[in-house]
């Protein structure tokens, strides 16, 4: 098979390719991305040069450029990872989270429907959901609850996955969706909490953490949530729409602590700051359905997971110092 993931350079995107390209050698991969700010080819280092794998530099919402891709490469199915993704940014520019998120997937999909291509995935987040009280614990996000995003970020999202559903249903394009909970792991951008405060605390800065700390997030390790993508677009049934998730419920303040004391540093570097406008409380995922559509489920531990991912950050240093 023939497959495009855009946002390849990207960190989930990047890590799908290293799975995909181990996993699977007898597909072929076309990586296409536009390496904003947040691509870093230094993520695919190794696998630059393999036969079965193409970078092309280019943008989402370019007609022109996606119209002769699809031409020339013939795709089967389609993995649509590239995105504005950061939610402070989407608060500050909110236009580049419509152009890249909105008209960027829906650019694809037309390409996509134009040139037969078999199936179209398109990654979403939990956080279309918007948000669960803090105090009901029992409380899980459902694929069946309605959309309600809190932020620029999650609008975007949950407005491109409007469309997703639109052209299944006008057009009859084959389309899938998985919508998954805060991922962590190697190659993420240092803005993101995880890789900010184990670079933050390596270099004894002080760790800013939004408000009273408290609100919660479920993490779920980046190789379980490509392993879920990767079951989905090759068993997957046409139109399914299955929610991701750890059922790792950690807050933000405890995640920092763990971090801190796995690096052995102190709590003192620990700095409350301003809270974030319109900031999502809790996030909550029931996974049920990936796992009986797909007998998915997480293999990594939390703790095993950000034991590995401080390993990660510091052992490639040269990675992030280049970035930042
Ligand atoms: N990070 C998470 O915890 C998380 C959780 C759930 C869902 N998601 C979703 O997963 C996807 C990937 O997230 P990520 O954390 O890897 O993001 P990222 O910001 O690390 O990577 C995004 C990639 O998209 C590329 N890109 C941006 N605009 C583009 C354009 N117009 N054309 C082509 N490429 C473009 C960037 O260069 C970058 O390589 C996003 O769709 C995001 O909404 C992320």
């Amino acid at each position: 098979m023939n497959i495009l993931v855009t946002g390849g350079a990207g960190f989930i995107g990047s890590n799908f390719l290293h799975y995909e390209i181990e996993n699977h050698p007898e597909d072929r991969f076309v990586n296409l991305d536009l390496l904003t700010y947040a691509g870093n080819l230094d993520s695919l280092a190794s696998i630059e040069g393999k036969p079965n794998y193409r970078f092309v530099k280019g943008d989402i919402c370019d007609r022109e450029l996606l119209y002769s891709l699809f031409r020339e490469e013939d795709f089967d199915i389609v993995v649509n990872f590239a995105a504005e993704s950061h939610v402070d940014r989407s608060i500050t520019d909110p236009d580049i989270f419509v152009r890249t998120n909105v008209l960027g997937t829906v650019t694809l999909m037309d390409a996509s429907k134009e040139f037969g291509v078999k199936r179209f995935h398109q990654i979403s987040t939990d956080e279309i959901y918007g948000d669960l009280p803090l105090e009901r614990k029992d409380l899980l996000f459902t694929e069946d609850m309605p959309y309600n995003a809190s932020s620029p970020y999650s609008a975007s999202k949950a407005s491109a996955e409007l469309f997703v559903k639109a052209y299944g249903r006008t057009y009859g394009l084959d389309i899938s969706i998985s919508r998954c909970s805060n991922n962590y792991g190697p190659y993420q951008h240092p803005e993101k909490l995880i890789p900010n405060t184990i670079i933050k605390a390596l270099n004894d800065e002080k760790i800013p953490v939004y408000g009273d700390g408290l609100n919660v997030r479920d993490w779920l390790y980046v190789e379980d949530h490509v392993r879920a993508v990767d079951m989905m677009i090759r068993n997957g049934h046409s139109g399914s729409i299955c929610n991701i998730g750890g059922h790792n419920e950690i807050s933000n303040i405890e995640l920092v602590k763990d971090l801190l004391d796995c690096l052995g540093k102190p709590h003192s570097l620990i700095n409350f700051v301003k809270d974030r406008p319109g900031h999502d409380r809790r996030y909550a995922i029931n996974a049920d359905k990936l796992e009986r559509e797909a007998g998915w489920r997480p293999l990594t531990q939390v703790q095993e997971g950000i034991k590995r991912t401080v390993s990660w950050y510091l052992e490639n240093e040269d990675w992030w110092k280049r970035i930042i």
